[in-house]
């Protein structure tokens, strides 16, 4: 979705679990879900695994959650509003997120106030060295914030593992999850005291789209830097010299900071360098404005990181 150009050297679309086990030996595979969180730096000499696995289903239901199972190449945002269409809430937070439902693991997608590790049961993946097929538990998985056993692994990189399918346990009674401020503002305005898990997905679509560019229309890869953790004491010594820096106590101690904010106080918010430029209405999603090349989106990324480390000593790493 950034559309930068790349071409993989062999391409295969997975639509069942049998092309899998059926893979010649190659020295290189990269497994592709939606490809709107990746940035392809060059070609791709090797095979790309283009995962288009579908379907979903109820596995299990008891007294404290139902569980639902999805394949790996379903569409994440569709897959949620299905969810809730069955009457099985509990992922709305999630709402209009681009990419698949087996990318979702990997780097732990998440927003308004939810991390998908929270509502993932376990995940099932086919090792393609061995042909064997695994199921992780949700702590297998190591879930932290945008990160996960998978994504430090590196397996969608070195093609080890193929995440197939994805079970999700959502709890019952279910609950609204409308601490997020700007979310709770948003459920506000539209007079929803009382909201339904319904109302939560329009709230969150309503935000997403009046804020992060559409990639069909201008191309971007939603957040390009992670929102940076730094000590207490750090964030103190910040808050001191920059009053309305946003801070997030983490449940680990550490302090979350918003990337956004500093890569807008430092200048950046909606500034171009070349063909590519952070968005001018949220400063952390980084946008190709046409026929951007891969040196360019390096270039911007090194320019934002210099300016927010000498402005504020802290240091971005791309998301
Ligand atoms: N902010 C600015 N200027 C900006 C952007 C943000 O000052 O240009 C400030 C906001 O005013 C707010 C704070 O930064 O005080 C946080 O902003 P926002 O609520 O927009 O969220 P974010 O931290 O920028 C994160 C995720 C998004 C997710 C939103 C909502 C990361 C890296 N990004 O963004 O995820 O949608 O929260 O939960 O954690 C993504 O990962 O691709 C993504 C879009």
């Amino acid at each position: 979705t950034l559309r930068l150009p790349a071409r993989a050297a062999q391409y295969c679309r997975i639509e069942n679990e049998a092309q899998l086990h059926a893979l010649p030996p190659h020295r290189q595979r990269f497994i592709l879900g939606g490809g709107s969180n990746l940035v392809l730096l060059g070609d791709i000499d090797g095979l790309v695994l283009h995962v288009a696995l579908t379907g979903k289903r109820l596995v299990a239901e008891d007294a404290g959650a139902w569980f639902v199972e999805a394949a790996a190449g379903e569409n994440w945002h569709d897959f949620v509003l299905w969810t809730l269409a069955q009457g099985w809430p509990g992922l709305e937070n999630l709402a209009l997120i681009p990419g698949t439902v087996g990318a979702a693991p990997v780097q732990n997608i998440g927003a308004y106030g939810l991390e998908a590790g929270e509502r993932i049961h376990q995940v099932s993946a086919i090792d393609l060295n061995s042909g064997d097929t695994r199921t992780f538990s949700k702590a297998e998985c190591q879930f932290s914030y945008r990160n996960s056993l998978w994504k430090n692994e590196g397996w969608h990189l070195s093609g080890r593992f193929c995440i197939t399918s994805v079970v999700f346990r959502l709890p019952k009674p279910w609950q609204p999850n409308c601490a997020y401020a700007e979310l709770a503002r948003e459920l506000a305005a539209k007079d929803r005291a009382t909201p339904s898990s319904q109302h939560i997905a329009e709230a969150v679509i309503a935000l997403r789209q009046r804020k992060l560019p559409d990639p069909a229309i201008l191309p971007n890869a939603g957040s390009f830097f992670e929102n940076p953790r730094v000590d207490a004491d750090v964030a103190e010594r910040l808050a001191t010299a920059f009053p309305f820096l946003p801070r997030y106590p983490q449940a680990d101690g550490q302090i979350k900071l918003a990337a956004g904010w500093l890569i807008e106080q430092a200048g950046w918010k909606g500034r171009q360098l070349g063909p590519v430029g952070m968005y001018e209405k949220q400063a952390l999603v980084l946008v190709n404005r046409g026929g951007a090349c891969a040196q360019d989106l390096l270039d911007l990324m090194a320019a934002v990181r210099e300016d927010v480390a000498q402005r504020f000593g802290v240091r971005l790493e791309p998301e």
